[in-house]
Formats: structure tokens, sequence, C-alpha cells
């Protein structure tokens, strides 16, 4: 009887996964673009930034320019996150782009003005771990939501 009840209370707590409809479906195919856009951009980025160092530094004004598009970029695409209703581990990955996006941008930003040369050297380098979470992030949220279509399909 107490383990009837017990079970009758965790199916409350937790519904039945209502399929995704159309719109859910278009905002995710909308989420994976624009995750491989933001890995593509930061790929741009070091390609900009080679620019400014080989070439001439007026190219880092454009680096720049792209640098906050893309910290723009990750925190707006959180009105995607949430409707897609994608698992916990790609929410989790997205919250750590934004982390390391923003730690990237105050890497030469914020933490410049402290002058402290060590830490703004980190800015090149955590720029190889910022592609590694983009990917990551692009790469999970296609496999997961082609593995969703084809249970759908099935
Ligand atoms: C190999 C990779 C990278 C190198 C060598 C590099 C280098 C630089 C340099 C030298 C500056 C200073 C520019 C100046 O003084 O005008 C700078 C600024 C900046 N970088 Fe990078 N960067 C790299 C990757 C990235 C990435 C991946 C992002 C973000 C996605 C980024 C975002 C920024 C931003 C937003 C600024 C301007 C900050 C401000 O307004 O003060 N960088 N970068």
């Amino acid at each position: 009887m107490i383990e009837q009840s017990k079970l009758d209370t965790t199916q409350q707590a937790r519904p039945a996964k209502r399929p995704a409809g159309p719109i859910t479906r278009t905002l995710r195919v909308l989420y994976i673009i624009a995750a491989w856009l933001f890995a593509l951009g930061v790929l741009i980025q070091t390609y900009l930034a080679g620019m400014g160092i080989f070439v001439n530094a007026s190219w880092l004004k454009e680096h720049s320019g792209l640098g906050w598009s893309l910290a723009e970029l990750s925190i707006l695409s959180l009105i995607l996150l949430f409707p897609c209703r994608f698992p916990r581990k790609i929410i989790l990955l997205h919250l750590l782009l934004i982390l390391d996006i923003i730690f990237q941008v105050g890497l030469v930003s914020f933490f410049h003005g402290f002058n402290l040369p060590l830490l703004t050297a980190l800015h090149p380098m955590n720029a190889v771990l910022l592609f590694v979470i983009a990917t990551l992030l692009a790469y999970n949220t296609l496999i997961w939501t082609r593995s969703t279509r084809r249970k759908a399909g099935a």
C-alpha cells in the first residue's frame, strides 16, 4: 500500500515527456545552426587575430567587434535554449560556454585594466578551450536532436 502511494507520487512529480511539436523542432534546428555558426565564429576570430598580428593591426578592430558579437549571441541564444527542451547536459554546456566567453572577453578588457599581463596572455589559450566547448555543444545538440527524431519516427 505504502509502496503504491510512493509510486503514485513519483509519477505525479515526473510527468511523461510530451513529444516535440513542429515549433520545438524548428527551434531546435535554428539552435543547431546558431551553435555551429558560433563555433565557426570562434575559428574566424583566431584568423582575424592572426591578421591583426601579421598583416595590419587595424584588423584587431574587426576581431574585437566579432568577439563582442559572439558574446552577445551566446547570451541571446538562451531565448532559444529553454523552449527547445534540451537535456541537462546541453544546457550545462551552453552555460559553460557563456562563462568561458565572458572570461575570454574579460581577459583583454576587464582584467587587462589591472595590469596583469600573465593573466591577459591566457586569451589565445582560452580561445582553444572556447572552440572545444562550442564544438562539443554544437555536435552534442545535433546528435541528440537526430536521435529523438529517429525515436519519434520508429
Ligand atoms: C588565437 C586566438 C586569439 C588571439 C591571438 C587574440 C588576440 C587579441 C588581441 C591582441 C586583442 C587586443 C586588441 C586590441 O588591443 O585592440 C584582442 C582583443 C579581443 N579579443 Fe581576442 N584573440 C584571440 C581569440 C579571441 C576569441 C576566440 C574571442 C571571442 C570569441 C576574442 C575576443 C576578443 C575581444 C572581445 C577583444 C576586445 C576586448 C575589448 O574590447 O577590450 N578573442 N584579442
